[in-house]
């Protein structure tokens, strides 16, 4: 892409969405100490969309309290504040996007299930990290990862679905196609992370899970989600039960992981860590976006 194009782009950041005021409120809420319960229970309570996603969830197979969650102060107090929280920032973000046109590309609910898994992924790393206090901004940063392939898909269809074609018909991966296009999803994920005025630490993860595109040596945020967003592709794509712990199964998610262990020797441990608890990361994200499906 031309630098004026590409200006032309940045210039219709501004036709990108404000924060909805539930997720403003909910990120304001997260990023202190500690959440605060009844606040948490006030801002699900404003919407009463919100408040049956979280209850449906609350009572899903998955919590093992079918039929007994009948309040969000009861899911709040059976499940914890941070799954609450997550499961009402993702229902938010999903009802924010889901009225606009995306591109006949681009599959929503795989979407999800990629951004959810990650984030509960980058969760588990954070925890064999030692990292357990940043929990629920680990399960945030992986959640919000991709938002920049959201954002292309509605935003900027053109580009998107040039970005598609030349992945299918070249062989190459996304991001090497978005590479060529010169629009890159890590870039525009930043766009809306800024206008958002979302935490620096899910910055650093939209702009660095890509290793291959990175400019720099991520930070911590960057590597976590790095590593959870090829484990996330590789558990979903093999289905947990195929696993045969081998991650090169493309050139590009070869070369990633390479570089990946270049940078960071330590990963392939939390790598092979990780596998071993795949089939209960997947259900729990699964779990945790019941609201999806019609169940
Ligand atoms: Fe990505």
């Amino acid at each position: 892409m031309k630098q004026c194009e590409f200006l032309l782009k940045v210039a219709q950041i501004e036709l990108l969405p404000s924060p909805p005021l539930l997720i403003e409120r909910l990120i304001k809420n997260s990023v202190s100490e500690d959440i605060n319960l009844k606040e948490l229970e006030d801002i699900i309570l404003s919407d009463p969309a919100i408040t049956a996603q979280v209850l449906k969830v609350a009572n899903s197979a998955y919590f093992g309290f079918s039929g007994q969650v009948a309040t969000i102060k009861k899911a709040i107090l059976l499940l914890g504040a941070c799954e609450v929280w997550n499961i009402a920032f993702s229902a938010a973000l999903h009802q924010q996007f889901s009225q606009l046109s995306i591109s006949p590309y681009f599959n929503i609910i795989d979407f999800w299930h990629h951004s959810f898994t990650t984030g509960i992924v980058s969760e588990h790393i954070s925890n064999l990290l030692g990292n357990s206090s940043q929990r629920q901004d680990s399960i945030t940063i992986g959640l919000l990862h991709d938002i920049g392939k959201l954002i292309m898909a509605t935003y900027f269809q053109e580009e998107f679905d040039k970005v598609i074609r030349l992945s299918s018909s070249s062989g190459i991966s996304i991001i090497e196609a978005e590479t060529e296009i010169g629009l890159l999803h890590t870039e525009v994920g930043k766009w809306l992370v800024r206008r958002w005025k979302l935490p620096q630490t899910i910055e650093e993860a939209v702009v660095h899970h890509h290793i291959l595109v990175s400019e720099c040596k991520p930070p911590q945020n960057g590597i976590i989600v790095c590593i959870a967003n090829m484990l996330s592709k590789e558990f979903l794509q093999k289905g947990v039960d195929a696993m045969s712990l081998n991650i090169q199964d493309s050139p590009i998610q070869e070369k990633e992981y390479n570089m990946l262990l270049s940078i960071c020797p330590w990963a392939e441990d939390i790598l092979n860590r990780a596998r071993e608890k795949a089939a209960h990361l997947v259900d729990k994200a699964k779990g945790m976006l019941s609201f999806l499906h019609g169940e």
